[in-house]
């Protein structure tokens, strides 16, 4: 089942057919719809491709074996190629001659852990070079990335002809996202749904604890007033926190502790870090979306409340 998203599928079909982009990325939090949105921009739109690729990098390889893959699909029968001149001639030679849509999901998986968001691991740096050449060479293809973290080449402009393109996917907000859970209480859907901010991976996990323990009692489940985590839930929210650079868990540390929203300055004033490394760590988070602006007070950040009830319950600092 697919819900919701239609303004996302026109913005991704006006920048491929109308604007012409060559480089999309589609990027946010684990869980909020990435892979699911593209997946279905495919279905709608396979018809208009002369060819399609859709490649995980969940357990990434070099550049050099994933072309080799992209060559096998035209001729067979090519061992592993190099990275040379004669290899990109003939890479942009298909992409010039038919129109293809190349997809890349999990590309977070390239970037190392534990330093800021989107820096490519030494073995993957070719894939930096690799995403300039799509932008900057004419031809007719498009490749889409999905990722968790933005990298320097994942950026958007405002002109309308700039071939790079940057979707952010926030919250789900549509109710019929619970329709096949067995829930009740349909009245408190958007409620619940608000509670763990669109994000239909926490609310898949959400409804079945729903199912098992309130036998679908919306209702029951929401008037707790209280943010429950899944065990499921918890184990992202791990692996989120470890992939993170130090800088980057003093600030979410400092600002789970004071469970508010901050301003530089006062998180200046709260931590021993420097103003490049505060500066360059709220700028990895925001990479991560992991932090937000406030909508009332540009100049502040809060934490996903989902992420804060986390933090809250103490389930962090076993780095
Ligand atoms: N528009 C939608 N309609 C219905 N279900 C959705 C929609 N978007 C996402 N989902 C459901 O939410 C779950 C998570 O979605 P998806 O796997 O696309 O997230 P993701 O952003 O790719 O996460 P990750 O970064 O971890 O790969 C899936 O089970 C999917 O079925
Ligand atoms: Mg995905």
């Amino acid at each position: 089942m697919f819900y919701g998203r239609n303004q996302e599928l026109k913005i991704i079909y006006d920048w491929i057919f109308l604007q012409k982009a060559r480089l999309i990325s589609v990027l946010g939090l684990s869980g909020i719809g990435k892979t699911t949105l593209v997946k279905r921009f495919v279905d709608l739109n396979s018809k208009s491709f002369d060819v399609l690729m859709w490649k995980s990098l969940r357990f990434p390889q070099r550049l050099n074996l994933l072309l080799t893959e992209i060559f096998n699909n035209f001729s067979p029968g090519n061992d592993s190629v190099s990275l040379s001149e004669e290899t990109w001639r003939k890479f942009f030679d298909i992409l010039r001659q038919n129109k293809c849509l190349i997809i890349f999901d999990d590309v977070h998986n390239i970037f190392t852990e534990k330093q800021f968001a989107g820096q490519y691991q030494s073995e993957y740096r070719d894939y930096k070079t690799f995403l300039k050449m799509m932008t900057e060479i004419e031809h007719q293809s498009c490749l889409i990335l999905i990722s968790q973290e933005k990298s320097q080449e994942m950026k958007s402009l405002n002109e309308e002809l700039y071939p790079i393109k940057v979707l952010e996917l926030t919250g789900l907000y549509e109710t019929e996202l619970l329709n096949n859970q067995s829930l009740e209480n349909p009245e408190s859907w958007s409620t619940l749904i608000k509670l763990y901010e669109g994000n239909p991976l926490y609310l898949e996990n959400i409804a079945d604890l729903i199912q098992d323990v309130f036998q679908g009692d919306v209702l029951s489940f929401v008037e707790q007033d209280e943010l429950i985590l899944t065990e499921d839930l918890k184990e992202i929210f791990n692996s989120l926190f470890d992939k993170l650079s130090k800088v980057e868990q003093k600030i979410i540390v400092e600002m789970t502790q004071q469970d508010q929203e901050f301003s530089i300055e006062t998180l200046k004033e709260h931590l021993s870090l420097s103003s490049t490394d505060l500066i360059n760590g709220l700028q990895s988070l925001s990479r991560r979306y992991i932090l937000q602006i406030t909508p009332q007070n540009k100049k502040m950040f809060r934490l996903s409340p989902v992420f804060q009830e986390y933090f809250k319950q103490g389930n962090n600092f076993h780095q």
